[in-house]
């Protein structure tokens, strides 16, 4: 679990908000901003992107320092390998006609994902299902899902949803599962290859 721009105290309580931000998030959800998991053939890695303040006009937007992305770029440079998921709150995509910021900053981030091969990034915060690949350059490519909001009831033009992946060492099969008449249902699949130069979409 990582926190987003709602984990941290809103601007009517400035004390909270800027003297210790993520006081309760960690009183309920551990001291670890950006915990890792390793287990046999998958290493995931949290990233915090979440601000209280900062010199951007919309202090929501996301934001990771550079601490941060070295701090990453270890973890998976002394990971165990397999498959490589980073998880940060904020998008890395903004989708058509959206006009909302993506993460910044964004070109250091795909260095991060083109140079430890990082296979899955996982965000969310638009409230909308996007599922891409993205990189650097063609060296490689890596898949980007943002998934909808599972549980808020601020929506953004399609229901609560969620991301399913079901993978194997060379193919990666997301389930898109959104909320409809009272349930989730698995609405549509997206499949993708991995290649020398990572995954790019296939049947
Ligand atoms: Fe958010």
């Amino acid at each position: 679990m990582i926190p987003g721009n709602h984990d941290i105290p809103g601007l009517n309580h400035p004390y909270d908000r800027f003297a210790r931000p993520f006081r309760r998030y960690r009183r309920f959800f551990g001291h670890a901003l950006e915990p890792e998991l390793r287990l046999p053939g998958l290493h995931v890695v949290g990233l915090n992107s979440t601000r209280a303040f900062g010199f951007h006009a919309d202090w929501s937007e996301g934001r990771i320092s550079r601490d941060a992305l070295a701090r990453a770029g270890r973890r998976f440079a002394a990971g165990p390998g397999g498959l490589r998921v980073l998880v940060l709150h904020h998008p890395l995509l903004a989708p058509d006609g959206h006009g909302r910021s993506v993460v910044d900053p964004l070109p250091a981030l795909l260095d991060l994902i083109g140079g430890h091969r990082i296979d899955v990034i996982l965000c969310g915060h638009f409230h909308r299902s996007h599922l891409a690949t993205v990189g650097p350059d063609e060296s490689w490519q890596g898949v980007v899902s943002q998934a909808a909001t599972v549980c808020s009831t601020r929506l953004q033009g399609e229901p609560q949803g969620f991301h399913e992946f079901l993978c194997t060492e060379d193919r990666l099969d997301v389930i898109r599962h959104g909320y409809q008449a009272g349930r989730f249902v698995a609405q549509a699949t997206f499949s993708f290859g991995r290649g020398g130069a990572g995954w790019q979409a296939v049947e």
